[in-house]
């Protein structure tokens, strides 16, 4: 007797790959972590940030672009000042810690180099704060306090929905340490509520980000391009790419362009640009227009009632309108869904990609 499925078919839940399973949990995942913090008798306790007077992220990899993201919704929303350290630079850099909270970012909570920075950032004087996807992992051990992503078990290397739950924490604490009215803070967590339902929506547009994704699948160059929270987003972006589909993307803030990367630019290196409906919308229009003309292909991310961004680029990936420090989440799932389906294509190994591991446990 043959059994035409193994037991890892079964764990896909009839996905072909674990990664595409892990963002069609994404949903859920933000549900849960919301429900974590909202439910009615418990909330954030920001008794980690009492005396502080800047705040210092240390991590890697993925979890080191949701820092980045951090610092923007932070420095944004309460004024803190806030700093982002790769964890494998700070354990030789030791820079200065004096009333600091260093906030930990890790999914597994066993990667070497963000233990070591933790050690390090206590030895130094600061409180540690953990945002953490594994129970009772080391980083849980470590940290004075912890608060947990529900993402659930993630299979794929590539982190997908573990990132997104990391971007919720990071708006509760954001939020919570705002100095803005109660009414605004309620109405940004209103609109925190509806991203499940934002996500599913991007999720039943799929096959057009499939369809843009295996245009892409062919070129060997790309650069993702942003500008405020869109930098952030552009680099996340780009590392999807390159660790899945083995294309050599970079991010650059858009500004950027023309000190070097212009050079790059051409038929041959297609540019994914994200345009965020903040104050950088009309420039990022200008550099589109800028890419346009030394003939990459332009793809963009951009509402779904954005009817002016069509008039320059080659594509767009629509993504439903919100608050535009929530486009982190919309556009970061249609860049999971960009990388997923790109990598398809080229046949590569998505859930293991060459040299790549899960969680790196070794300096
Ligand atoms: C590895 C994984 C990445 C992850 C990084 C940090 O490189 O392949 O997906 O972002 O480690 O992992 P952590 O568990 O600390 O978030």
């Amino acid at each position: 007797v043959t059994i035409p499925w193994s037991i890892e078919d079964a764990e896909k839940g009839g996905y072909e790959h674990f990664m595409l399973k892990e963002i069609h949990e994404t949903p859920r995942v933000i549900e849960d972590t919301l429900f974590e913090y909202l439910s009615e008798d418990i909330e954030i306790d920001a008794s980690f940030s009492a005396g502080i007077s800047e705040i210092v992220f240390i991590a890697c990899g993925t979890s080191y672009h949701a820092s980045l993201i951090g610092k923007y919704l932070i420095e944004k929303l309460s004024g803190i000042p806030v700093r982002v350290e790769f964890a494998s630079e700070f354990i030789y850099h030791h820079p200065p810690m004096h009333r600091a909270l260093a906030i930990a970012i890790t999914q597994s909570g066993e990667t070497a180099d963000t233990l070591e920075a933790m050690r390090i950032a206590k030895k130094l004087g600061a409180r540690t704060l953990a945002i953490v996807n594994v129970l009772g992992s080391t980083a849980t051990r470590i940290a004075d306090h912890v608060l947990y992503t529900r993402a659930g078990p993630e299979i794929s290397v590539a982190a997908t929905k573990s990132f997104i739950a990391q971007l919720i924490v990071l708006y509760l604490i954001a939020l919570k340490l705002s100095r803005m009215p109660g009414s605004e803070v309620s109405r940004l967590v209103e609109e925190l509520r509806i991203m499940p339902e934002l996500v599913r929506k991007i999720l039943e547009r799929e096959d057009e980000i499939r369809e843009i994704a295996e245009r892409l699948a062919g070129f060997e160059n790309m650069m993702y391009i942003g500008r405020g929270i869109g930098v952030p987003i552009a680099m996340e972006g780009a590392l999807k790419m390159k660790e899945i589909s083995y294309i050599h993307a970079e991010a650059y803030p858009a500004g950027e362009l023309k000190h070097g990367p212009f050079a790059l630019l051409g038929e041959q290196t297609p540019v994914v640009a994200t345009l965020v409906p903040d104050d950088t919308y009309e420039i990022m229009l200008n550099n589109i227009k800028e890419v346009k003309a030394r003939d990459s292909i332009v793809v963009a991310v951009a509402e779904e009632n954005d009817m002016e961004v069509e008039k320059y680029v080659d594509h767009v990936i629509r993504v439903p309108r919100t608050e535009h420090i929530f486009t982190a989440i919309t556009h970061s799932v249609a860049l999971q869904l960009l990388a997923y389906y790109a990598a398809r294509k080229r046949g590569c190994e998505i859930d293991k990609p060459r040299n790549l591991a899960k969680s790196v446990t070794v300096e």
